[in-house]
Formats: structure tokens, C-alpha cells, sequence
């Protein structure tokens, strides 16, 4: 299936079928791979990977996906650029899609990636801004659908700062019918806009209790107090102790409750490793599906 979008910025872009394709297609790629029988779907292709901010996950999947698809991924820090001399955002866009067919940004402001995806003729993948982080909420969609065998009609319990992971996966969230509370201390709340855009199609709570908010929830997520981008030394103290997902508060989801976190996860501080290394906790086949779910998405947005 190739995608209407021609970049994926925040998930905002994918319709309901596209985003459920993306998801069923990993599943499908995770399988083969599993099998032994993967094909060179984009050979002599190859993907500029910029990145302002350090990353593992991301980093690892997407050149490992390129790799297995039969395809090529150029690992481009951004103060190795002429980016780092004033080269402008827009030329360097520009100049990258004259030698390749697919460009990923990890950066700081949103705004970057906006004129990044404006000035290059070649599809523009968001890998984590300040703002969104749409990577992660395929890798996550996919893994509850293996977990659950269905996504329509989940609650998900999002508990800590509501920030560009959160974001994402409220679009992700109305896409795929699953309803979604959100416990943030007050002040930390998800992108306004977004829950105004999501909202007639689910139910989304934003609240200051994570008690009420993971009463009843298939799923609960977090992440780190800190994101890379946050710069207050302080921050912490507004989330602890109440916002700490630990085994007291994982007994007030459903007895069959997963949990999950994009990772990396800061131990004893929004979770405790009694519950990311227990029984409900899913994290490594979440971060597994982040190579299977963006080789779905790089194959769909070159329509091959
Ligand atoms: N979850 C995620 O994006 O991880 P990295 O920061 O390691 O890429
Ligand atoms: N919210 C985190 C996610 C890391 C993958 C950050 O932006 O640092």
C-alpha cells in the first residue's frame, strides 16, 4: 500500500486503514524475518538518518531495517553536517534528496522537521521531536495487538508526563478506537490541540490521579520524568512519588493488565524495576517491534 502522505511528522497524517496496515504489515514482516525469509524489498535504496539527539533504539532499528530489506542507511550526526556551519535546514533538504530516497530526523524543535519535510521531494520520517515521536506509537500499536489480538475497544493508562510520546499515541489511540487516561501533575499535560483533534472519536481523560486513571486498563505506559529536551534539573520532584508506576499501583490496572515504556527507562524513578522486570511488563518485544513496524512504514511511504 502506498501511503497519501508523503511524510509521517506526528501520525496525524495516517488515516485509520493506513495506520492499521502499517500494523498488520510488521506483524507480517516479524514473521518472515522470524522465518528466514526476508526479501530485498529496497534494494539500492538508501535512507539519511539525521540526528540532533542520542538515541539507541531508533538508531539500531531503522539501519537494521535497512539492512535487512536489502537497502542502505547513512548515519548522519547533525554537528558533523554543515548543518553544524549554518548550512540551512531547508538546502540541506534539499542537497539529501538529490542522493537519497528516504530521509529520518531526530531533532529538537518540531519546526526543524516541518521544513525539512517542506524543501526535500523524498518522504520525511519524524524519529522523536520535542513534539511527537510517531515511531514509538506503531511499535506500541502493534505490540498490544499481539498481546490482546485487538485494539478497538482498549483502555490505555498513561501515567507521568504527558509529552511527545503521549502525543503521538493519542493520535495513535483514535485511529485504532482505544480510549485513553492520561494522569500528568498538573502543568504536564499532553498537547492541547491534539486531544481537541482526537477526542470525537474516543475517550481521552486528562487527570491528576493515577489511581483513577489505571482502574480498568489493559494497558498501562509511562515514561521518563526527563525527556532529552527538558532542561529543569528539578523537574522530577513534581512527578515523585505519586506518578511512580510500581507494583502498588500496577494492581489497580486489570489482573491482565501489560505494561509498557518506549524506553530507556530511568529505574526507581516513573518505574520500578519490580514491574519493567516482572510479569506484565512487555518492553522488550515493544522495542523489538520498533524495526519491524518502520520497515513497514519505510516500504509504505515509497509505495514499493
Ligand atoms: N524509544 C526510543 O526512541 O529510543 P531511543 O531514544 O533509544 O531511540
Ligand atoms: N520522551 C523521551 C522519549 C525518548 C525515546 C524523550 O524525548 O527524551
Amino acid at each position: 500500500m502506498k501511503l497519501k502522505t508523503k511524510d509521517l511528522l506526528t501520525l496525524e497524517e495516517l488515516n485509520n486503514n493506513e495506520l492499521s496496515h502499517i500494523i498488520d504489515f510488521g506483524i507480517k514482516l516479524k514473521k518472515e524475518l522470524k522465518n528466514g525469509k526476508t526479501k530485498p524489498i529496497l534494494k539500492n535504496k538508501t535512507l539519511a538518518m539525521i540526528f540532533q539527539k542520542p538515541s539507541t533504539r531508533t538508531r539500531v532499528s531503522f539501519e537494521t531495517g535497512m539492512f535487512q530489506l536489502g537497502g542502505h542507511a547513512l548515519n548522519l550526526s547533525s554537528n558533523e553536517l554543515q548543518l553544524s556551519r549554518e548550512e540551512s535546514i531547508e538546502d540541506t533538504a534539499r542537497t539529501l534528496s538529490r542522493y537519497t530516497d528516504i530521509i529520518m530526523a531526530r531533532v529538537y524543535d518540531h519546526k526543524m522537521i516541518e521544513i525539512l519535510s517542506k524543501n526535500s521531494t523524498v518522504p520525511v520520517i519524524n524519529g522523536l521531536s520535542n513534539s511527537f515521536h510517531p515511531c514509538q506509537t506503531l511499535a506500541d500499536l502493534m505490540t498490544i495487538k499481539e498481546k490482546k489480538k485487538k485494539l478497538q475497544g482498549l483502555k490505555i493508562a498513561w501515567i507521568g508526563d504527558g509529552n511527545n510520546v503521549c502525543n503521538s499515541l493519542i493520535y495513535g489511540c483514535s485511529k485504532s478506537g482505544i480510549n485513553i487516561s492520561i494522569a500528568t501533575p498538573k502543568g504536564f499535560e499532553p498537547d492541547r490541540q491534539v486531544i481537541k483533534k482526537s477526542k470525537m472519536n474516543i475517550e481521552i481523560e486528562t487527570i491528576t490521579n493515577p489511581e483513577i486513571a489505571i482502574k480498568n486498563a489493559d494497558v498501562v505506559m509511562t515514561d521518563t520524568f526527563t525527556s532529552i529536551h527538558n532542561i529543569d534539573t528539578k523537574r522530577e520532584k513534581k512527578f515523585l512519588p505519586k506518578f511512580q508506576v510500581n507494583t502498588s499501583l500496577m494492581k489497580k490496572a486489570k489482573t491482565n493488565a501489560i505494561f509498557m515504556h518506549c524506553l530507556p527507562a530511568k529505574r526507581g524513578h516513573e518505574v520500578t524495576s519490580s514491574v519493567i522486570d516482572g510479569p506484565q511488563s512487555v518492553v522488550w518485544d515493544q522495542a523489538e517491534n520498533r524495526l519491524h513496524t518502520q520497515k513497514a512504514l519505510l516500504v509504505s511511504l515509497l509505495g514499493i
